[in-house]
């Protein structure tokens, strides 16, 4: 049965370790980190973007997450990553979905807060979970882009005021961490957190976890963290192991003999995550 995010967050901020939300685009990708999670009895969100839902569509997803359901122990969420757009999020919820983060951190506060809120009415209504945003991440998410100038991180103080007045679920912080690969040593601030998990007591996320080094997103997972996304780590290795294999195998075309490499690269990161996270051995 595929869950909401809220009973596995809420366990993982009470054990103290965070729960992997890993982007996926295709039956491989999704195969792999839900494999690799019920052989490592680690709980599993399995996220998308607006532009994996264009490219795999909606139904497609929730009908093989239920598969992996089926066929594994894992308690496998499925979670719509960085949506802006509530009429996608009313339908993905219709289809299955029963988790959807409302990224509508580029409007004002009380905008923000207007549109998470309306979310949150309609996922509720339909047991999902809601995850928003506040403050401003960099980087590049597929079609999101965020310059440096517009960077913002989270003022604790809002964030009381925004979980309050919305009811969400879980917050995604901005505390340093950016979509993408880093052009220098990634600096989070880890007063910061400590502040808003101190005010805030909702599990907390983490974005662009990607090319942070391993000892900062678990020092975030032990000041509180509870949900650590992984989108570019993941890419880098299946697209490399797939572009080694056409380099040795220039005449190749067998889809099931070259995206094995892929998987099978995808998988050392998937199962690495996991031990970082320390959500090994939870069920
Ligand atoms: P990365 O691509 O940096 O891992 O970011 C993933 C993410 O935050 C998805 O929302």
């Amino acid at each position: 049965m595929i869950l909401s995010t809220r009973q596995m967050l809420l366990d993982a901020q009470a054990g103290h370790y965070a729960v992997p939300a890993f982007n996926i685009h295709n039956l491989e990708t999704l195969q792999v980190v839900a494999d690799t999670a019920s052989e490592m009895h680690s709980p599993l969100i399995i996220a998308v973007t607006p532009s994996t839902i264009d490219y795999a569509r909606d139904e497609y997803v929730v009908a093989m997450a239920n598969i992996a359901a089926k066929h594994t122990n894992t308690p496998i969420a499925i979670h719509l990553d960085h949506f802006e757009d509530i009429t996608r999020i009313k339908k993905a919820i219709d289809v299955g979905f029963k988790s959807a983060m409302i990224d509508a951190s580029k409007l004002p506060f009380e905008e923000n807060i207007a549109k998470t809120k309306e979310v949150v009415s309609y996922a509720h209504h339909y047991d999902a979970t809601v995850e928003a945003e506040l403050g401003k991440l960099v980087g590049v998410e597929d079609d999101l882009v965020v310059d440096d100038k517009d960077a913002a991180y989270t003022n604790p103080d809002d964030a009381v005021k925004f979980v309050k007045a919305t009811n969400i679920d879980s917050l995604a912080v901005a505390i340093g961490t950016a979509h993408g690969l880093y052009k220098g040593e990634p600096k989070l601030d880890f007063d910061r957190l400590i502040e808003i998990r101190k005010k805030v007591d909702i599990p907390l996320v983490l974005h662009g976890a990607s090319d942070v080094p391993d000892e900062l997103v678990k020092k975030a997972i032990k000041l509180g963290i509870c949900k650590v996304n992984v989108a570019t780590d993941l890419k880098i290795p299946f697209s490399n192991a797939v572009k080694k294999y056409f380099k040795e195998n220039p005449d190749a075309n067998d889809p099931r003999k070259y995206m094995t490499p892929g998987k099978q690269a995808m998988k050392e990161i998937v199962k690495h995550k996991i031990e970082v996270c320390g959500s090994l051995n939870r069920y």
